[in-house]
């Protein structure tokens, strides 16, 4: 006896219609992490050379590495499990600036830790994954290029706050003007087609 009312909340792969606990699970282990980030990297950057701020900077690069592999699992996951189709929008350009915000994102998740990690090489300082393991400098010491390589990573994170602020003013915009199920389907503990079946 399996009516609707018992199917599990929320299917472990992405269905037509929703996201499933999968691809939210790294959605959101992913926002969490990269908040943590923005408040680690901004606090290690105002803080004058001291033990603290290596141990700070320290966490931060741990965790961009991680971010790193998280999307790249991600990414494969969504090989394996393609996202719902997206639902109509009243206009082929929000479509396309959906799908390129969207392929953004995902660059700067995978490139950011890549920039931070050459900044890091050119700064002389060695990396390592929670001391665990040490990464290999990827580039000779060279006070220009990390001059530079910061100013790229800063300038990468500000896109990135950029995004994502343009990011949920449009899942906010579906969910309250549109009244459709974009933000729904990404949610736990929401039943997917809840609108479709009992329209308001
Ligand atoms: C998605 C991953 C990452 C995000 C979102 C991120 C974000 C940030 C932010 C917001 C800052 C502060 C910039 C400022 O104060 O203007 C910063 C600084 C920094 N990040 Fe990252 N970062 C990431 C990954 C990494 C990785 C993997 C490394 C190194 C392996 C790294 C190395 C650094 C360094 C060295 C600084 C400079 C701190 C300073 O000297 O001022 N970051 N990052
Ligand atoms: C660091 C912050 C965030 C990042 C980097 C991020 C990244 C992403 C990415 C890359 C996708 C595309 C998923 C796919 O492959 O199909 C996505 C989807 C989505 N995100 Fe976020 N997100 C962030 C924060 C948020 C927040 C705070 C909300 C809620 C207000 C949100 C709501 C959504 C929704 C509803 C979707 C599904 C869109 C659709 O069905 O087409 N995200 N997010």
């Amino acid at each position: 006896m399996h009516g609707p009312s018992q199917q599990p909340l929320i299917p472990l792969a992405n269905t037509p219609t929703r996201y499933g606990i999968v691809a939210q699970t790294f959605h959101w282990v992913i926002v969490a992490l990269v908040m943590l980030q923005f408040v680690l990297g901004i606090w290690a950057h105002a803080l004058p050379i001291s033990l603290e701020r290596l141990i700070l900077l320290a966490r931060h690069k741990s965790i961009g590495f991680t971010i790193f592999g998280l999307v790249v699992l991600r990414l494969g996951w969504r090989l394996y499990s393609p996202p719902p189709p997206q639902p109509p929008v009243p206009h082929p350009v929000l479509r396309m600036t959906a799908r390129l915000s969207h392929i953004l994102l995902y660059a700067l998740l995978l490139s950011m830790p890549v920039i931070g990690w050459l900044l890091s090489s050119a700064s002389n300082l060695t990396v390592s994954w929670f001391g665990l393991f040490s990464l290999p400098n990827l580039v000779r010491p060279d006070r220009r290029l990390a001059h530079w390589l910061l100013f790229t990573h800063q300038s990468m994170a500000w896109l990135l706050l950029t995004l994502v602020i343009l990011h949920i003013s449009a899942a906010l915009w579906h969910h309250i003007i549109l009244r459709d199920e974009v933000l729904l389907r990404m949610l736990p503990f929401t039943r997917s087609g809840d609108r479709t079946r009992n329209p308001p």
